[in-house]
């Protein structure tokens, strides 16, 4: 049983994660978020926390990892000053999650935008192959990695590799919490310029320095097909499914044709004034179709590239005349292998101009 008094507050809304030390690793531990709300709030919460937990670990169990997806560990009891309450251990993530990387930095560099939507989609083909929704989608949910690495991500490089990069000067360690990380600093030479690698290691040390992302907070995870049993963040719902609410692929691409609108500008698009989803009243609804064609006017009015702005046009496809569903969506990508094979030829166009 986890003590969680030990452990320090990470953050949190519905859950509360904590970072702590389990068996010598670095770990975050999500519970859920029991000190405000009412008796039916928490019960919900708890739910939610045993999905992700149940799914988040099935996908660990007996396969390979999966680096685009946040890894799990298991249920573990954790004694709160509450009382006993079932968590979940999580991989430790030391990158930042998109939204505060946005708010501290403004907009990304677009090739930084794409991969962070390509990794996503890659995560997110893994997750609809299963049978799931992640139904939160948003930079908040996003972690990003850039140029920051643990001993472990060196696998394929022997320990000479990790200490001459640290003394040419091109990378340095440093210690968080007891586990050693390496930091690739910005006077990082070209590769040709350095000494010679053979073709994997400068693949791997590539793909390493490359910006990356994780998706985790599967709090709202659910079979695909299904009505909606958990609240979900509204500003980043497809009109759909505000008005219907389903758990359908096509609504997550559209969350995520969103999160790379706000990653590529700076802004968060969506304002809704009514946040209760079990209050839907024909002026929210009306509000909703509206602010999508204000999404369309904007796009047009950003200096985006015109494939770019074309790529999020495709990702947030709604018919606004029809309103009786499915088909307001049909020249929305219908599934997230279609998406990434779009956006790697993109970014491969982008590298070889
Ligand atoms: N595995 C992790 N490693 C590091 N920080 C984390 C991890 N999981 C969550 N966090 C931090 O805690 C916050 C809340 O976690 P999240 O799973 O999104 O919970 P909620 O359901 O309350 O949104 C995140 O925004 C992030 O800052
Ligand atoms: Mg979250």
């Amino acid at each position: 049983m986890l003590q969680l008094g030990d452990f320090k507050l990470l953050g949190g809304h519905l859950g509360r994660v904590y970072y702590g030390r389990i068996q010598g690793k670095d770990r975050a531990i999500k519970i859920p978020n029991d000190e405000q709300g009412n008796f039916l709030q928490i019960h919900i919460r708890k739910q939610q926390l045993f999905h992700e937990s149940n799914f988040l670990t099935s996908l660990n169990l007996g396969r390979a990892p999966r680096p685009k997806i946040i890894r799990a560990f298991g249920p573990q009891l954790c004694q709160t000053k509450n009382g006993l309450v079932q968590g979940l251990e999580l991989e430790y993530l030391i990158g930042s999650p998109c939204s505060s990387f946005i708010s501290k930095n403004g907009p990304v560099e677009l090739i930084k935008a794409l991969k962070i939507i390509r990794d996503i989609s890659e995560a997110l083909t893994i997750v609809h192959d299963s049978g799931k929704i992640h139904g939160d989608i948003k930079p908040d949910n996003i972690m990003v990695f850039d140029r920051v690495f643990t001993r472990e991500d060196f696998t394929s490089f022997s320990q000479n590799t990790w200490q001459l990069l640290q003394k040419k000067g091109y990378a340095c360690v440093f210690l968080h919490e007891g586990t050693e990380y390496l930091m690739i600093t910005d006077n990082f030479p070209l590769l040709s310029d350095y000494f010679v690698w053979d073709e994997k290691q400068k693949a791997d040390l590539f793909a390493m320095l490359d910006t990356h992302a994780i998706l985790y907070d599967f709090g709202t995870v659910q079979d695909i097909g299904k009505t909606l049993l958990f609240p979900q963040t509204q500003e980043y719902q497809a009109p759909e499914k505000i008005l219907n609410p389903i758990n359908l692929i096509e609504a997550e691409i559209y969350s995520l044709g969103l999160t790379l609108f706000e990653l590529l500008t700076g802004t968060i698009f969506i304002r809704i004034q009514n946040k209760d989803f079990s209050r839907l009243d024909s002026k929210t609804t009306t509000e909703i179709t509206q602010q999508h064609e204000r999404l369309i006017d904007e796009l047009k009015q950003t200096n985006l590239p015109c494939r770019i702005k074309a790529l999020i046009r495709w990702m947030t496809f709604y018919d606004t005349s029809d309103r009786s569903g499915s088909s307001g969506v049909q020249n929305r990508p219908q599934n997230c292998q279609k998406l990434l094979t779009m956006i790697e030829r993109i970014i491969r166009d982008i590298a070889e101009a």
